[in-house]
């Protein structure tokens, strides 16, 4: 009941937010965005900085950050990466990603691309996939709701079925995921595909708790 009322806050604060958004610059850690109105709102949402500020990256690492959003992760990760390929469902956010991506000085090291899933990059394999990927229970109606619904794990359970043909031996792949999604479900899932993982990361807020998973092949 409780977790009921929770979720249906959140839903509508998501929907509260991102309806009254305008486009503008603003500072996310200690580096400037364009954040788009159609776009997931890496600003008022956790799940993106916990990516940030725990994934587990090499120097040089090949990196597919899948479901990219604004770019705002492929930023980041772009540091240190040899390369970073950010993709999208949403024309909206590929558009915004490549915003970023030159906003911030990364246009070389960032490819933006967008497609369903592993559309994108059929063929080519990464040393690490950074997924912040919908968990809300509930059904999309429009491609931003896409950013955070997925209805009956569907999204996720695909990305894993999927995953491991564009993994390099040795690599790893690094989602956000929330208790208002399905956790059991989620580990489930992961096992299923042949996956071990370790959740390396945590975070509290009023209404969910938000886990790092690190999976490896
Ligand atoms: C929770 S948002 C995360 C956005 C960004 N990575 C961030 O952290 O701010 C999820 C993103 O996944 C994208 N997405 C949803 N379904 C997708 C799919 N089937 N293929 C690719 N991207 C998808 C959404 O458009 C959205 O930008």
């Amino acid at each position: 009941m409780v977790k009921k009322f929770k979720l249906a806050t959140v839903v509508l604060l998501l929907k509260l937010f991102h309806a009254l958004r305008r486009p503008a610059y603003k500072r996310i850690l200690n580096r400037r965005f364009y954040l788009c109105p159609n776009v997931f709102d890496p600003l008022r949402t956790l799940t993106g900085k916990l990516l940030i500020k725990n994934t587990a990256l090499i120097e040089g690492d090949i990196v597919l950050d899948l479901g990219t959003g604004s770019g705002v992760i492929a930023v980041f990760l772009a540091e240190k990466a040899g390369k970073v390929i950010a993709t999208d469902i949403s024309p909206a956010a590929v558009q915004c990603a490549k915003i970023n991506a030159d906003l911030n000085d990364r246009k070389e090291k960032i490819e933006v691309r967008q497609g369903n899933l592993f559309e994108p990059v059929k063929g080519e394999k990464f040393d690490l996939i950074v997924f912040n990927p919908p968990y809300l229970p509930g059904k999309a109606r429009n491609l931003l709701e896409q950013a955070w619904f997925d209805e009956n794990q569907e999204l996720i359970c695909k990305f894993f079925k999927q995953a491991g043909e564009f993994i390099n031996p040795g690599g790893r792949i690094e989602i956000a995921y929330s208790n208002f999604g399905n956790i059991f479900q989620l580990e489930e899932i992961i096992g299923h595909f042949g996956f071990k993982f370790e959740i390396t990361a945590e975070m509290r807020t009023p209404f969910e708790k938000i886990y790092l998973y690190q999976i490896i092949a």
